[in-house]
């Protein structure tokens, strides 16, 4: 009798040890999903990047006194000392085929100085230089070879340019897997030890927010943008769907700035500039730097919109409420502060937008003072539970909202 006790109160010891041990093996599986930091440990992207790339205005047209210029315009128009830091030259810099020991040969037509003067050119200016490449057999214009099966050259020969980021494209590429093709290039720039930022150019095709921070600073979550109000918005809106993903380190990539490019109103470039701004996405300007109207210039270098991009905080703002073509999107930023932005999608109607704290997150009764960054004016009402605006179509009202005390 005392026997067989013993053994039932063994058996369940052993069943309950057993089901202890699955439920830690479940909340630790759960626990390190949720929890994993898988960074890509370079250091860089700690805020959103910022600088130029060629592509959006000079495609495939550009050569080395184009870069060299664009670098220049940068520092004499006051970008750079704004924040914008990097030159990228993106698709088209190389000859059509590798030399005989297989390495990329820069074109000795467009840039017969060779990238690693470029380098050195950027860098006298105290800016950085980025090149771009392909995780495939050839990149997206076909014009140049991309690095796939050479992962290893490239990335040496790019550091040793002394290439500060790499742009890496998703064109030509067999039909296999990013995750075949994305991790030998990350690997072999990390075994050139220089800090170089990584791009990934997926498009968002295989959800890349969702496995890119390991193998990259920033990814493309959506295709090429154009120059239009539609074109723009909607690579926005798809942006929007991963912000829960970015963070400072790896940031999702809407693509380039098209600000200055001519297709869009100053009203609407604002509205680009401002969601790119609170998306906390890669600034990169996408103009002809060298020939910029003043406006273009006013929107580009708004400090305090570039500090809301730049906030240490690094949290991607989400649409917060839609109605029709009225959207309210929130996020937070450092100091308890919140950013808004009434946007009106419509193209002629004017709407009053109201945003409120519920929506924001902002705990109900709660006095906030509002700045204007477009305008550079605080309003001198203090607003509580609500804030309303009347906004243009096709134009938004950003707000950055500061608690203050009730009875101040
Ligand atoms: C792809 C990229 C673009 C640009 C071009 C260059 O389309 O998404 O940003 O780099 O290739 O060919």
């Amino acid at each position: 009798m005392e026997k067989k006790h013993t053994l039932s109160v063994m058996l369940m010891v052993v069943l309950l040890s057993i089901s202890i041990h699955c439920i830690r093996t479940e909340s630790r599986t759960l626990m390190e999903a949720d929890t994993r930091r898988n960074l890509l440990a370079n250091g860089l992207g700690m805020t959103p990047p910022m600088g130029w790339n060629s592509w959006n205005h000079f495609f495939c047209q550009i050569n080395e006194t184009i870069i060299k210029e664009a670098a220049d315009a940068l520092v004499s128009t006051g970008l750079s000392e704004v924040g914008y830091k990097y030159v990228n030259i993106d698709d088209c810099w190389a000859e059509y085929d590798r030399d005989a020991e297989g390495y990329l040969v820069p074109n000795k037509v467009t840039f017969p100085s060779g990238i690693k003067a470029l380098a050195d050119y950027v860098h006298s200016k105290g800016l950085k230089l980025g090149i771009y490449s392909d995780a495939g057999y050839r990149t997206c214009s076909t014009q140049m070879p991309g690095s796939l099966g050479y992962e290893q050259k490239d990335a040496q020969t790019f550091a040793s340019w002394g290439i500060d980021y790499l742009k890496y494209d998703n064109c030509n590429n067999g039909d296999l897997k990013p995750m075949e093709r994305y991790p030998e290039m990350t690997r072999a720039l990390m075994s050139t030890g220089r800090p170089i930022f990584v791009s990934l150019c997926e498009w968002g095709d295989m959800h890349p927010a969702l496995w890119g921070d390991r193998l990259g600073n920033s990814w493309r979550t959506t295709n090429d943008i154009q120059d239009t109000w539609e074109s723009m918005i909607s690579r926005a809106d798809q942006n929007e769907a991963y912000a829960v993903y970015a963070r400072p380190g790896g940031w999702n990539d809407p693509d380039m700035l098209e600000v200055g490019n001519g297709g869009m109103t100053t009203d609407e470039y604002i509205v680009h500039f401002s969601i790119w701004a609170i998306s906390k996405a890669p600034l990169l300007v996408g103009c002809d730097v060298r020939k910029m109207a003043n406006d273009t210039l006013t929107i580009l270098s708004n400090k305090e919109v570039i500090a809301i991009n730049q906030d240490p905080l690094g949290v991607q703002a989400k649409k917060v409420r839609m109605e029709g073509d009225v959207e309210i999107w929130a996020g937070p930023l450092s100091g308890y502060r919140t950013v808004v932005v009434l946007l009106n999608r419509s193209l002629n109607n004017t709407y009053p937008i109201t945003a409120e704290w519920d929506d924001l997150g902002i705990p109900p009764k709660t006095a906030v003072e509002a700045r204007e960054p477009w305008k550079h004016v605080t309003l001198e009402k203090i607003f509580v539970n609500k804030l309303r605006a009347k906004v243009r179509g096709h134009s938004c009202r950003m707000f950055v909202l500061t608690p203050v005390s009730q009875s101040g």
